[in-house]
């Protein structure tokens, strides 16, 4: 009798609490990047009106910027209600096993979550076997995005291999096009290096350097690096000046004709650009990664002591709503984490993805998040900087090595 009326009045405080409370998301979805999150948004409000939501932003492609402001805050013991990371390592790695987050096992079980999204990712958010996380999509990191007609005046195709990449590029050089490969910031060089790296190696050899079976000291991984150097010499030279956006840009208005960049950008070409996929737009699997879908995900946890924690759930529950997806990717450029969503509110590029991620062979990607943990990644951006600049393979290969035995990946 005791425990049920316990119970009832920690319901009572529950209740009350969603009846007026408040909820901060925290992510780095701003601009360009947001309306997607929005639209997600507005689907929690027209379930929790009386809920004022936060949506705390910190800009920056690739939640370079969000990320770090996440670490003070998490440190400082103020984390947000719930916060944007990437599914994999990039959450376990960090605040899973620093103890900071909430088991989301009963989360999971109540809403059906083990049945719909697919095992392979419910495994990628678990550690111990305990989910941490809720997928709210699923990108694509290695696509190849060119603008159609002026593929055309210039008389080229989406090469196949990297190769045939270089080739194409000096076919566009002599063609007066200065930079036929566009690439911005830092971190959207690392995203390069990793279809160039993927697309060299193939996808075997991609897991067997997460999994520390193969040294980034191997003359494959070396020699990987120096057609990565090749790459890059097809590539603008303000790119450090350039967001992810600012580098799509180009290929719309014709002064690249190529850019890898993930699904993120058919996001914005649809959405803020308005532009029409095929004709828009147009994309290709990066060269060499055809039948490769490398994937990341976005997903939201719930850090311990979030000042709001009953929103915080219901947060979760629509983001892992069938309807919540729906809302969601369609605006994103991604497609559902679930497996049972409606493919005829999305567009032909990412229905195109949608049967791409079920016929092919799925790897995960390492600038978000998926395969390696944020003490490797954070510290990987200085490698490639020194690498544009020198162009020394062996060099950065073997800083690439130390760093990989210093963050536990390989011995
Ligand atoms: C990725 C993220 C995407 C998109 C992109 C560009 O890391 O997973 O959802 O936001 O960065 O900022």
């Amino acid at each position: 009798m005791k425990k049920a009326l316990l119970l009832a009045a920690a319901l009572a405080v529950t209740t009350s609490a969603s009846a007026a409370g408040k909820l901060e998301i925290f992510s780095w979805w701003s601009g360009d990047e947001g309306p997607a999150l929005e639209a997600l948004i507005k689907l929690y409000k027209q379930k929790y009106p009386s809920v004022t939501v936060d949506n705390a932003t910190v800009s920056g492609g690739a939640g370079t910027n969000a990320k770090a402001v996440l670490k003070t805050r998490m440190l400082g013991g103020t984390p947000p209600d719930s916060f944007q990371a990437h599914a994999g390592q990039e959450l376990i790695g960090t605040w899973v096993v620093a103890g900071r987050m909430e088991d989301l096992s009963s989360l999971f079980k109540s809403e059906g979550w083990d049945k719909v999204f697919p095992k392979d990712l419910v495994k990628l958010i678990s550690q111990g076997g305990k989910p941490w996380s809720v997928p709210v999509n699923v990108h694509r990191s290695n696509v190849m995005w060119y603008n159609p007609a002026k593929l055309k005046a210039w008389g080229v195709t989406a090469p196949k291999t990297w190769p045939e990449f270089l080739k194409t590029c000096s076919t566009l050089k002599a063609k007066g096009v200065a930079a036929p490969l566009v690439v911005g910031e830092n971190w959207t060089q690392q995203h390069l290096w990793e279809s160039v790296m993927i697309g060299t190696l193939g996808s075997a050899n991609w897991e067997n350097l997460w999994a520390g079976k193969l040294k980034f000291t191997d003359p494959k991984v070396v020699g990987a690096f120096t057609t990565f150097g090749k790459v890059m010499d097809c590539a603008n030279k303000d790119a450090s000046g350039l967001s992810w956006q600012q580098a799509s840009d180009r290929i719309i208005d014709g002064t690249s004709a190529f850019n890898v960049m993930g699904d993120w950008a058919a996001g914005y070409f649809t959405t803020t650009k308005k532009l029409a996929p095929n004709t828009g737009f147009g994309w290709a699997p990066a060269p060499g990664t055809t039948k490769t879908f490398v994937m990341l995900a976005d997903s939201f946890g719930l850090p311990k002591g979030a000042k709001d924690r009953a929103e915080a759930l219901n947060w979760l529950k629509v983001l892992g709503s069938k309807a919540g997806q729906d809302a969601f990717n369609p605006l994103k450029g991604s497609i559902a984490a679930r497996t049972d969503s409606d493919l005829s509110k999305y567009n032909t590029y990412s229905k195109s993805a949608a049967a791409d991620w079920k016929s092919n062979k799925i790897v995960g990607s390492m600038v978000h998040g998926a395969v390696a943990p944020e003490s490797f990644t954070s510290a990987f951006g200085a490698i490639i900087d020194q690498f544009v600049a020198s162009k020394n393979s062996a060099a950065a290969a073997a800083a690439a090595q130390q760093l990989a035995v210093r963050a536990g990946i390989s011995k």
